[in-house]
């Protein structure tokens, strides 16, 4: 076979698609798209799904495409065999409901045979067992001998993606046979595991989408996607023993060999660590180029996983800090011309693997150390599990990645608490969150320093809702970072900005910060005390990083419904100067969307007519149109002016003085509207009590009022519906039922009444003679209340009786004794024999002689507690 470089081959397969009509598309993002199912891409086909599923139209029925991918569920094998790479090339040519199977078959088998020129006698290809149709191509169509093919169950030849959700199919497989020297025995056959027969190229035949549940739906159209691993098939043209030592690769194993002044072949720890850099670093620089930054989390994380396996592989081999960034010149070197992207972005790849290098340089030696001392230990004390908490101890503090620790010590046969590992990193997300919370920023004090060097935002947001700035810092994790990736949550902060930071009692805007290369999905703005603006939200399209200029754009409708609920904080307060008098200051307030909470020192709630009368009063200055005008001036001057200040509060050199009219002056630093008329209409919501002396205003402007009178229309709508009448005449329906329903409450008073008694008497008959007294105890179907008064008409009828009532309600017991006046004067006392009578059902109570209830907890004593009252009643009686 001629000897070809792998960039030839991906050349040769474009080219060969391309004059079978197919459109050819440069690789994908190894960042998934609109695909939340995965974290990276796997396979040629992922970024295609949606062409597959018929939900996208493609740019062209028939595709190729070279796509980068990565696999991440066997990192740590990686190294450790001849065969596992995370990143590797995919050729692959797509149908969509355009041409199917024998087409694609035809086409395979001539690109292997005439283009790569591979001898059909060392070609075996394999089949799904019902596929028959595939079969019978293969065999009477290219005419590939039958003792070359072998039929396979669903395990080996049926595809589909590794999330099982998605578009699938039978397959087949084309293997090469390497020779019998590669053989496991006698009975070696393609499919098994040895290293003889190599599986090169998978030709699916999409036809159904798996929708998660192995429910196998036909897809409407039938397509084709083929997969082709690039650095196999290069292995397997070049004749060389591994992936690792096809052409490409070795540019860059033999470059880490002259980094550590080693030699290939001599020492299997040295292969591994050779294999590990050299395909971390291809990784590294594809997953860095795509927008993937070090963190701690999802795609971050498996980046930062890499770079530090990696770089702890450089130590093993003696090599000193910084040379993964080297290394990354010669992946530029030899991918470069197949990804113009990484050329491109150069500078900045290298940037990003220099700083996160410089990270774990720091800490790298301190954590081996300490680690290695730790095995140490657990060796000497006969311990094989290491602690949750000093493997977290190795993260937080020496940015060990969890399975890299995990794989330190499986070197060693140790493993990990990883329970208690997990245990310790909720707690410190727990920990970073409150921290968030709070404001005090959640990052490691080194970070916070390099903060503190940043310069103060620039605020540009009073006059519009648009800007520019410059990224001057991200923080993402918990840590600073050069950059964040689709999906990553983070905050930045700029040199300016037209985001409003939350203050004095207004929200922070909403918005995007975006450029060229990214989004970021601004959710909130606070700012810290000394006047950095903090950006938080998530990135939502590729990546922003440190240094890049930005588009500060704010949700301006928002940002307006919260200027006009600002203008109606200001003309509030001085409508409630005006009627309540000038004691009114200014306690707190919360400003947002058409929304206002004024808090104010008062001593008295407001009467309907204040509210009234305030209410009023705003309005009216609303509809004189009064125009705002906000000035920077020297803070005694605002003095001057009259100005109100907020109690207590500091105030600079220079202040912003917001007037509208002569009606309102105030010193304030919130966004405010040019005209009051823009407020539209202010009702007051609600008015109460915050703390003694201070009382709080609830009113909602613009819009909100406009929502507050459609809900409550809604709900006299519902109201009359309720009550089958009209809205004109729900009022009138309201006044008759509440009429029908307080004379109905009478008549069922009165029944009520005549029911008792009638039981009563019924009960008197019954009753029990226990020395002079007439003893009635019975449970009953009644509630407290009636049991009282039950009690209370015995009594009243018969001056002798004692009686005890028992019900059972919710689970529990509740008890009620009444004495009339002739047995309390033998002895007879309520609170003393309902207070036994609980004790057995587990409560207590007590109460008069005369009259007592109590509760209990055991309904199925209750019989026994009142078959115990006539005994306690005669010890009582004289
Ligand atoms: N999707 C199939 C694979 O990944 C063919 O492209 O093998």
């Amino acid at each position: 076979m001629e000897h070809l470089g792998l960039n030839e081959i991906r050349e040769r397969y474009l080219k060969f698609f391309e004059s079978k009509q197919h459109l050819r598309l440069p690789s994908f993002s190894l960042i998934p798209e609109n695909d939340k199912t995965l974290l990276l891409i796997p396979a040629g086909m992922a970024p295609l799904k949606s062409y597959f599923t018929g939900e996208q139209t493609p740019p062209a029925p028939r595709i190729t495409t070279c796509q980068k991918c990565i696999h991440t569920n066997d990192i740590e094998n990686v190294g450790f065999t001849a065969r596992h790479l995370t990143f590797f090339e995919m050729l692959g040519n797509f149908s969509f409901g355009d041409y199917f199977k024998l087409e694609a078959i035809a086409w395979a088998w001539e690109f292997v045979t005439q283009v790569l020129e591979m001898p059909e006698d060392r070609l075996y290809v394999s089949v799904y067992e019902k596929d028959d149709e595939a079969m019978e191509i293969w065999t009477k169509n290219v005419g590939v001998a039958p003792d070359h093919m072998f039929r396979m169950g669903k395990a080996d030849n049926f595809w589909e993606i590794g999330t099982g959700v998605g578009p699938c199919g039978p397959c087949s497989e084309i293997y090469f046979d390497r020779g019998e020297q590669y053989a496991c025995g006698p009975d070696c056959h393609p499919g098994c595991d040895c290293d003889r027969f190599v599986e090169f190229w998978n030709l699916v035949f999409t036809q159904f989408e798996n929708d998660g549940h192995d429910n196998y739906l036909p897809l409407a159209k039938k397509n084709i996607d083929t997969g082709m691993g690039l650095e196999r098939i290069a292995c397997i043209m070049q004749e060389v023993g591994s992936l690792f030592e096809v052409d490409t690769m070795t540019a860059i194993t033999q470059r880490v060999c002259e980094m550590a002044g080693v030699e290939r072949g001599h020492d299997p720890k040295t292969e591994i660590s050779l294999r590990i850099i050299t395909d971390h670093i291809r990784a590294t620089v594809m997953l860095v180029c795509d927008g993937v930054h070090p963190s701690n989390e999802g795609r971050g994380y498996i980046l930062r996983r890499l770079l530090r396996r990696a770089a702890r592989h450089g130590r093993l081999l003696g090599i000193r800090s910084g040379f993964l960034t080297e290394l990354a010149d010669t992946v530029f070197e030899i991918s470069g011309k197949a990804y113009p992207q990484i050329i491109e972005k150069s500078d900045y790849i290298r940037r990003v693997i220099r700083l996160e290098e410089e990270r774990f340089d720091k800490t790298i030696d301190a954590g081996l150390k300490l680690l290695s001392e730790h095995i140490d230990e657990m060796k000497a004390s006969g311990k094989t599990v290491m602690d949750g908490a000093e493997a977290f101890k190795l993260y937080d503090t020496f940015g060990f990645p969890v399975d890299l620790t995990v794989e330190i010590l499986g070197e060693q046969d140790f493993t990990l608490d990883r329970e208690a590992f997990e245990r310790c990193m909720n707690e410190q997300r727990d920990r970073a969150r409150d921290a968030r919370k709070k404001h005090a920023l959640g990052w490691g004090s080194d970070d916070a320093g390099a903060l503190k060097q940043l310069p103060e935002t620039v605020f540009t947001g009073y006059t519009s809702c648009t800007g520019t700035g410059k990224v001057l810092a991200i923080l993402s994790g918990g840590e600073t970072r050069e950059g964040v990736g689709m999906d990553e949550e983070a905050t930045l902060l700029l040199d300016s900005t037209t985001f409003y930071a939350e203050s004095g009692g207004q929200i922070g805007d909403t918005g995007v910060i975006e450029c060229d290369t990214g989004s970021f999905r601004v959710t909130d703005v606070t700012k810290t005390p000394d006047h950095k603006f903090l950006h938080s939200g998530v990135v939502t399209r590729g990546t922003l990083s440190v240094g890049d200029s930005v588009r500060t754009l704010v949700d301006e409708p928002r940002r307006q419904a919260i200027s006009r609920a600002h203008c109606a904080a200001h003309l509030l307060q001085a409508a409630l100067r005006l009627v309540l008098g000038t004691h009114v200051e200014q306690a707190g307030s919360l400003v947002e969307p058409d929304r206002v909470r004024f808090d104010f020192t008062h001593f008295a709630a407001l009467t309907d007519d204040e509210k009234a009368k305030v209410e009023a009063l705003v309005n009216e200055e609303i509809l004189k149109a009064l125009s705002g005008s906000m000035t920077e001036m020297p803070t005694d001057e605002a003095k001057k002016l009259g100005a109100i200040a907020l109690f207590g509060e500091k105030y600079g050199k220079t202040v912003r003085v917001v007037r509208y009219g002569d009606y309102s002056c105030e010193l304030c630093g919130g966004t405010h509207i040019d005209n009051t008329a823009k407020v539209g209409l202010f009702r007051i919501v609600g008015e109460g009590s915050v703390a003694a002396g201070v009382r709080r205003v609830e009113g909602v402007t613009g819009l909100g009022v406009l929502e507050l009178l459609k809900t409550r229309e809604d709900t006299i709508a519902r109201t009359a519906m309720a009550l089958k009448t009209s809205v004109s005449e729900v009022e009138h329906a309201a006044e008759i039922m509440a009429a029908t329903v307080r004379e109905q409450k009478q008549t069922i008073d009165g029944l009520s009444g005549k029911i008792a008694r009638a039981e009563v008497e019924g009960l008197l008959k019954s009753a029990k003679a226990v020395g002079g007294v007439k003893l009635i105890s019975a449970k009953v179907n009644a509630d407290l209340e009636r049991m009282r008064t039950m009690c209370d008409i015995l009594r009243d009828i018969d001056t002798t009786v004692v009686v005890m009532f028992g019900a059972v309600a919710d689970g529990k017991v509740q008890l009620s004794c009444a004495c009339g006046a002739d047995a309390v004067k033998m002895g007879a006392h309520a609170g003393k024999l309902v207070k036994a009578a609980a004790a057995i059902v587990g409560g207590g109570g007590g109460g008069r002689p005369d009259s007592a209830s109590a509760g209990g907890r055991n309904p199925e004593k209750l019989d026994e507690a009142l078959a115990s009252v006539e005994a306690n009643l005669a010890a009582m009686l004289k």
